[in-house]
């Protein structure tokens, strides 16, 4: 079957109606595009957990900051039309902004307190445009799943807690983090980087690795383990630390003491490419 691409909402909307009053079950899969492995994995995920399969494809204007990559994100949407279908997608949507954000749009929706730490204090903003365009395709396709990756454990943490506040009827799946061969976590960002700097690049997962080592061999401390990543990722030159952090994978909260499953993220920047990973370890 060929993938049906739409791009406006009343185009969506009718097409998951009609799904719905059929008795399939929906799945979405939001995206940015630029379309790579981990997307591929989410959209096989879903094909295999639904009947019908939405994709969309949207460079949401609203997450990215002032001096973010929002105008060089990468687009190619005859590749990724491509990519979607051969991985299980049904409906393609790819929306303009115009069609997202018409002139006048002024509500938002906005999480207090998890989406403030970490990637928030960062990025402040991020996470109120990641959940406002979510929200906004939440309520166009109405899917009973929605599928999202673990690299991005924060992005599916706040939406979790906003479908639990906000009473919306879907079930959020997270997939694993997909990697190339070694270890560096998939990512549309991944396309900047320079042949020495895609080298450098390891030294993200091989940090969190360490950080696992030391945690399943008995260290406790958890200001010993962060001090010993950083230490292990200055070494590379080309690698410059936004934050290394390790906290409780429900809360966010940083800890002192390693207990039962503990969440190590980490921001890095490789050159001009801003580059994220994490790792949930259970102390054994
Ligand atoms: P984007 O960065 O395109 O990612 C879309 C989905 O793919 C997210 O759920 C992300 O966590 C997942 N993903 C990315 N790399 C992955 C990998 N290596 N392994 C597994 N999953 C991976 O995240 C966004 O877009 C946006 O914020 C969005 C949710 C679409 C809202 O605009």
């Amino acid at each position: 079957m060929t993938v049906q691409t739409l791009s406006t909402i009343g185009e969506l909307q009718a097409a998951a109606d009609a799904a719905r009053v059929a008795g399939k079950h929906i799945a979405l899969v939001p995206t940015m595009g630029a379309l790579h492995k981990g997307h591929i994995s989410l959209i096989e995920r879903a094909r295999s957990m639904a009947d019908v399969v939405v994709t969309s494809i949207f460079v949401n204007p609203a997450q990215f900051g002032p001096q973010e990559d929002f105008e060089k994100y990468p687009r190619d949407l005859v590749r990724d039309s491509a990519q979607a279908q051969a991985a299980g997608t049904d409906i393609l949507f790819t929306p303009d902004v115009a069609v997202m954000y018409p002139r006048g749009f002024q509500t938002y929706i906005d999480n207090n307190r998890l989406a403030t730490i970490l990637e928030g204090l960062e990025r402040p903003g991020h996470f109120r445009g990641v959940t406002t365009v979510v929200t906004k395709l939440f309520n166009i396709v109405r899917p009973h799943l929605a599928f999202f990756g673990q690299k991005d454990y924060q992005q599916a943490l706040v939406i979790r807690q906003m479908v639990k506040d906000l009473h919306l009827e879907v079930k959020i799946v997270t997939v694993p983090t997909v990697r190339d061969p070694d270890g560096l976590a998939v990512s549309s960002r991944n396309a900047y980087l320079l042949a020495h700097e895609r080298q450098a690049a390891r030294v993200l997962n091989q940090s969190l690795l360490i950080g696992r080592e030391m945690i399943l061999g008995g260290e406790r401390d958890a200001r010993r383990i962060q001090s010993q990543l950083e230490a292990y990722i200055k070494k590379e030159p080309l690698a410059r630390i936004e934050y290394v952090s390790i906290s409780n994978p429900q809360t966010l909260q940083e800890v002192q003491k390693i207990e039962g499953k503990t969440l190590i993220a980490l921001v890095v920047w490789i050159g001009k490419t801003r580059l994220i990973d994490n790792i949930i370890v259970r102390q054994s």
